[in-house]
């Protein structure tokens, strides 16, 4: 690989060819820095590797050569996407997320001391706090998971908060709240077990969307979250990482809009975008889920100097389209 270009930095980004990933690594290659996607392609799919990356097909947990990987390719630091993100399989089969996720995030901080690879933006997850207190999330909530999922990132934050203690690393633990959208139809979010996707099968198949309440206490009855398009989500990593070029951090960031939508507003954004009904039978609650839950944003406009730009219908026209493209392909 050559010298890095003065001012710019070379990137490791685990899961680098994956849904986040997938859209975080053409904003690194486009503002001059140089990048490594390692990817064990479980799920990453090898046509979203732009030109100009280079790929380590490797799993995290193959700590030798990520070793060897990072002091190859003197990589200044990591984004850490690698990892398994489904709450239902989570709590199914709960080992496979503690080896994935907290197995996949110790082995990289071993590599990454072994390497000297003292920078690392940490992919985390709103799932730390459970059912949060409040309506509106700030970072000082306490964390009290309640699946496996959630459980397996906060470990994966006090792991990294440790090692930042011990070894002087420099760290962003990213907490985000609920990705969506896609920045082109090649770069779909394939989970299912979300609202957008399982919203888009019921209307493709011609079944009534299911929406699980709506007698929680928000302004339509049905379940407000923050959601995020995934084109910002990836810009927060960008301004995560000029960050962490800049100066020594040890912080957790809230990676959301601020506002909230209703499970109703995003069907009506659907129908809008799809130019006809979406009808949908209301059902039971989910055990555990909580009315309303949107991220305060201070903190993420505070240290990364950057907000989310991007509104629903956006969100709902952008993932609708991808999915339908994914299913055609
Ligand atoms: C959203 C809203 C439901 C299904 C997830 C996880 C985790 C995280 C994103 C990564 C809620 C309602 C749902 C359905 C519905 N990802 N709903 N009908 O519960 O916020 O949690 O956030 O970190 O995957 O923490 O997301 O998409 O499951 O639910 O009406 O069939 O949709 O009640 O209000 P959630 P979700």
């Amino acid at each position: 690989m050559a010298e890095p270009i003065v001012g710019t930095s070379v990137w490791m980004v685990t899961g680098g060819i994956g849904y986040i990933g997938g859209h975080t690594v053409p904003r690194l290659l486009a503002a001059g820095h140089q990048v490594v996607v390692l990817d064990d392609l479980s799920t990453g799919l090898p046509h979203r590797l732009p030109e100009g990356a280079t790929l380590v097909e490797a799993s995290v947990l193959d700590t030798d050569t990520v070793t060897r990987a990072l002091r190859e390719h003197r990589v200044t630091g990591v984004i850490h996407f690698a990892g398994k993100k489904s709450v239902p399989e989570s709590v199914a089969d709960p080992m496979l997320y503690y080896q994935q996720n907290v197995g996949g995030t110790t082995c990289l901080l071993s590599a990454m001391l072994r390497a000297g690879t003292m920078k690392l933006a940490y992919s985390s997850t709103a799932a730390v706090y459970g059912v949060p207190r409040k309506e509106v999330v700030d970072e000082g909530e306490p964390a009290a998971p309640i699946n496996p999922y959630g459980h397996s990132k906060l470990t994966g934050e006090q792991m990294i908060k440790a090692v930042g203690e011990a070894h002087g690393l420099s760290w962003l633990a990213l907490r985000y709240f609920n990705a969506v959208g896609a920045d082109d139809v090649t770069l779909s979010d394939r989970g299912i077990s979300n609202l957008f996707p399982l919203v888009f099968k019921a209307f493709s198949e011609g079944r009534p969307v299911l929406v699980t309440g709506d007698d929680f206490a928000t302004h339509d009855g049905t379940g407000v979250r923050d959601y995020i398009h995934v084109a910002d989500l990836a810009d927060a990593h960008l301004a995560a990482v000029e960050r962490l070029n800049r100066e020594q951090a040890a912080e957790i960031v809230n990676i959301g809009t601020g506002r909230g939508y209703s499970v109703l507003e995003v069907i009506a954004a659907l129908q809008e975008v799809v130019g006809r009904e979406v009808p949908y039978v209301v059902g039971p609650r989910r055990p555990g889920d909580p009315a309303k839950v949107v991220a305060s944003v201070e903190k993420a406009r505070r240290v990364l100097g950057w907000s989310a730009q991007r509104g629903l219908k956006e969100m709902v026209a952008s993932a609708w389209f991808a999915r339908q493209a994914l299913e055609l392909a």
